[in-house]
């Protein structure tokens, strides 16, 4: 890309710096003041043609408003053209319907906000449910997803897979993601059913002739949040009979107090993606992404 450069928040530097090493791009911090009452006030260094914006969206609310301040001194610039949004973590995608009377549908409002902006916003495992296309439901931007089963599966491959290992969905929403990497790695896979009754309470069934006993089972899922419901997949997986219990999963949301509860619940070792920096950090995703990016996809492609 020429006359291009990526900008990132203090927060998002260690990523967006691999990301511009593999791209060849300068990357260029976007300096934050904060007011002693808490007003924040962006402001963004020496740009480019083509400006590219790294942002992930854990703790969301403060990010998303200093990242529309920016874009906003960044249309200020005469020397810049274009802007694309790299946001590995999108939030409030969950809320994809008024599940309540009074709710907003804070999907749309995020992505229309996101759209009118930039002109290509390159995503990961976005957290979908009824959206099946996120350039459908909101056009006006180029979207990009970039799903991570076959990265994710080369990188479990090569660490060497266990024999009988079988890798298990959280919900019916996970099959395709479960069974792409399972595939991919030559192993059987089984989903749960999931009902969730409360942002920390969550029921599981499990599918009918569930075989993990004395196997190895590794969990995938898009998002760990609260933790629970890995904690209760796992104590599931544990009463079936399943010899060792890990995770991996894209998004790592999850706190110090959550990884202790997946920890007692027998979950040996959590792995994630850096679209969120995260302790559990196993999968960067600099390579991939700067994939995405020097490919856009073709007009007119699913
Ligand atoms: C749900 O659809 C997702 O795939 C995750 O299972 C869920 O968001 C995890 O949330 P928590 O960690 O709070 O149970």
């Amino acid at each position: 890309m020429r006359d291009a450069i990526l900008l990132a928040f203090s927060e998002d530097q260690r990523p967006a710096s691999a990301l511009a090493s593999q791209l060849g791009l300068p990357c260029a911090e976007i300096a934050l003041h904060r007011f002693p009452d808490g007003e924040i006030c962006p402001r963004v260094p020496a740009s480019a043609a083509t400006v590219l914006i790294y942002r992930s969206f854990n703790q969301p609310n403060e990010k998303l408003l200093a990242l529309l301040l920016a874009h906003d001194a960044l249309t200020r610039d005469p020397n810049v053209q274009c802007m694309e949004l790299i946001a590995p973590y999108l939030p409030y995608l969950r809320q994809d319907i008024a599940f309540h009377v009074g709710e907003p549908v804070s999907q749309a409002v995020l992505c229309r906000l996101l759209a009118e902006r930039f002109g290509r916003i390159i995503t990961v495992d976005p957290h979908l449910h009824r959206t099946a296309d996120l350039g459908a439901a909101y056009p006006g931007t180029v979207w990009q997803v970039l799903p991570t089963q076959d990265f994710l599966a080369d990188a479990i491959a090569a660490d060497g897979t266990p024999p009988g290992l079988v890798i298990i969905g959280p919900d019916i929403e996970s099959t395709p993601l479960v069974n792409r990497l399972a595939t991919r790695l030559g192993c059987s896979f089984a989903t749960f059913a999931k009902e969730r009754a409360g942002d920390r309470q969550v029921d599981l069934v499990p599918p009918t002739g569930l075989d993990v006993a004395d196997r190895p089972v590794l969990i995938l899922d898009d998002i760990c949040s609260t933790g629970g419901t890995m904690a209760r997949l796992a104590e599931a997986l544990r009463t079936a009979g399943a010899r060792s219990i890990e995770a991996v999963i894209t998004h790592a949301l999850f706190d110090d107090a959550a990884a202790a509860r997946m920890r007692e619940a027998g979950i040996a070792r959590i792995r994630s993606t850096d679209s969120i920096g995260h302790p559990s950090n196993a999968f960067p995703l600099a390579g991939p992404l700067a994939e995405a990016v020097v490919n856009p996809p073709r007009r007119g492609a699913p």
